[in-house]
């Protein structure tokens, strides 16, 4: 009974991701590059000005936690006074698109 409840619910998952979910490359494109850069190291001018980790670093992916990761992308970053160093996006992006640009981070560990 639970394995089918799973099964269920991961196809449910599936099929929504399939029919309205933008690709996680695309929202990473669109949404994320201007800080984080193309190719995940940070190393845009904004980037390089906000002190952004290098995603393409196995030690920054070891230290980073999956859940973490989407919190951050969901509420966004704020510094020790409140001030907003990334805005949240749990407002445009779905929780699967999270999810997905989450995976889409790991992907640039070399
Ligand atoms: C305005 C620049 C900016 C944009 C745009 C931006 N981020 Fe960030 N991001 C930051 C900053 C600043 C931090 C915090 C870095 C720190 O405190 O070390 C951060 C942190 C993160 C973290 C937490 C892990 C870490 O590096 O500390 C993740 C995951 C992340 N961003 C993903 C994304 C994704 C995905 C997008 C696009 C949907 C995005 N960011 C868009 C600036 C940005």
């Amino acid at each position: 009974m639970k394995h089918q409840l799973k099964l269920t619910g991961g196809l449910f998952l599936l099929a929504a991701a399939l029919s309205y979910a933008a690709p996680a490359a695309d929202n990473w494109d669109n949404l994320c590059t201007k800080c984080h850069g193309a190719d995940g190291k940070g190393q845009t001018k904004v980037g390089k000005k906000l002190g952004l980790k290098d995603y393409t670093d196995a030690k920054v992916q070891a230290d980073l936690k999956d859940d973490e990761m989407a919190k951050a992308i969901a509420e966004g970053i704020k510094d020790k006074s409140g001030k907003e160093k990334m805005k949240g996006y749990g407002s445009e992006l779905s929780g699967d698109e999270i999810k997905a640009l989450v995976e889409h981070v790991r992907k640039f560990k070399t």
